[in-house]
C-alpha cells in the first residue's frame, strides 16, 4: 500500500481526523455546488411525502468526500446510517441480513460498490426495486420462490470505477452524481475552517500555499495541514504564517503543484533516459524501480490531469509544461 503524503486513498491516521473534521450538514460542505443543490431539493422532496430518497450513486476519484456527503445525507434525512463496503460483503446471506435490519426510510452506504460479488449483487436488484428478498426454499419439483418484504431504505453506492458497475445496478440508481475535483478557493476555504476546528490559527495565504499542492482533495489539503500544524507548533508559535506553511511544505516534498519526490523522480528518469517518450509504462516501471500497475493506477492520473503526461500508442510522452514545471528547456520534437 502506497504511504505518499499526496495519496488520495484513505490511510489510517486520516480516520480520526476525517470523522472529527466531517461537516454534519449540507450547509456546512464546501463545494460541489451542483451536486449539493439536487441533493437538497431530493431530500426536502422525500422528506414532505415521507418516503425514502431515491437510490443515490456517488462517484468520482477518491478523498473527494462520497462518505461524508453519504453521512450528511442520512443526516439531513434524520434516519440512521448503515456502513458497509462491497468487498466486505461475502455472501448473499450477509447482505440479507443487512438489509432485514434496516428501519423503515434508512440509508444503507456501500463504499467501493463495484467490488460486490455478482451473487451478491443478485439479492441487491429486487432489494433496491421493490425492497424485497426473493429466496427459493426446497429442491428440485418441490422448489419454490418465496418473497419477504424488507423496510424500505435509501441505497448509496459510491465508487471510483464508475464504469465497472454493471449496467443493471446502474440503472437502478435515481440519482447519479459525479463528484469533481475542489478548486483552489474552496479548498483555501476548507483548509482554513477545519484549522479553526482544529484549534490552530492560519494566516495571509498560508491556506492557499496548502490549498494549492493538495490535488484539488480535500483529504490530502487535511493531511497537509496537519503536518504543516506540526511545524508550526515545533518551529514556531503555533501559527500557520505564509514562511511557516511554506518551510513545511518544503521539507515535506510536496512542490506547488503537489507534486512528491516519485512524481519527480518518474518524469525526470523519463526525461533524462527516454528524451520524454514515447516509453513504454514496462520500461518507466523498471527504470524507478516501481510496480507498472502501481504507476498506472497511482502516479499516472493525476500526472495526465494536469497535463504533464499524455498516453499514446506507442507510449507514456512527458509534455512541455511538465518541463517548464522541472526547470528544463522544452526540446525541440524530432519525432
Ligand atoms: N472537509 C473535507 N471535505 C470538506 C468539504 N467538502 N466541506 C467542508 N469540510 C470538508
Amino acid at each position: 500500500m502506497e504511504d505518499r503524503i499526496v495519496t488520495a486513498h484513505l490511510m489510517m491516521e486520516d480516520q480520526t481526523v476525517e470523522y472529527s473534521l466531517r461537516p454534519r450538514y449540507l450547509a456546512e460542505y464546501i463545494g460541489q455546488t451542483q451536486v449539493k443543490e439536487n441533493l437538497k431539493i431530493y431530500i426536502e422532496a422525500a422528506k414532505l411525502r415521507r418516503e425514502p430518497l431515491d437510490h443515490v450513486l456517488l462517484y468520482g476519484p477518491p478523498g473527494l468526500g462520497k462518505t461524508t456527503l453519504s453521512n450528511i445525507i442520512a443526516n439531513e434525512l434524520g434516519v440512521n446510517i448503515r456502513t458497509t463496503s462491497g468487498p466486505a460483503i461475502e455472501r448473499p446471506g450477509d447482505l440479507a441480513a443487512i438489509l432485514t435490519n434496516l428501519q423503515e426510510n434508512d440509508v444503507l452506504f456501500i463504499d467501493e460498490i463495484h467490488r460486490l460479488h455478482r451473487t451478491v449483487e443478485e439479492v441487491l436488484y429486487p432489494a433496491m426495486e421493490d425492497f424485497a428478498l426473493d429466496f427459493i426454499i426446497g429442491k428440485g419439483p418441490s422448489a419454490r420462490s418465496v418473497r419477504l418484504d424488507l423496510p424500505k431504505f435509501t441505497l448509496i453506492g459510491a465508487t471510483t470505477r464508475a464504469g465497472l458497475l454493471s449496467a443493471p445496478l446502474r440503472d437502478r440508481f435515481g440519482v447519479v452524481s459525479r463528484l469533481e475535483f475542489y478548486t483552489e478557493d474552496e479548498l483555501a476555504y476548507i483548509v482554513s475552517r477545519n484549522a479553526e476546528l482544529f484549534g490552530v490559527g492560519v494566516v495571509g495565504e498560508a491556506s492557499r500555499e496548502i490549498a494549492r499542492r493538495s490535488r484539488g482533495t480535500p483529504r490530502i489539503a487535511n493531511r497537509l495541514l496537519k503536518r504543516v500544524r506540526d511545524h508550526a507548533q515545533v518551529n514556531g508559535d503555533g501559527i500557520i504564517t505564509d514562511d511557516i506553511a511554506h518551510g513545511a511544505l518544503e521539507r515535506i516534498q510536496v512542490d506547488p503543484m503537489g507534486l512528491d519526490s516519485v512524481d519527480h523522480k518518474m518524469l525526470r528518469s523519463m526525461i533524462q533516459n527516454y528524451r520524454g517518450g514515447p516509453v513504454g509504462l514496462d520500461t518507466i516501471a523498471a527504470s524507478i524501480g516501481e510496480e507498472s500497475q502501481t504507476i498506472e493506477d497511482v502516479y499516472e492520473p493525476y500526472l495526465m490531469q494536469i497535463g504533464f503526461l499524455q498516453r499514446t500508442p506507442r507510449g507514456r510522452v512527458v509534455t512541455p509544461s511538465a518541463y517548464r514545471h522541472l526547470g528544463l528547456p522544452v526540446p525541440e520534437y524530432n519525432g
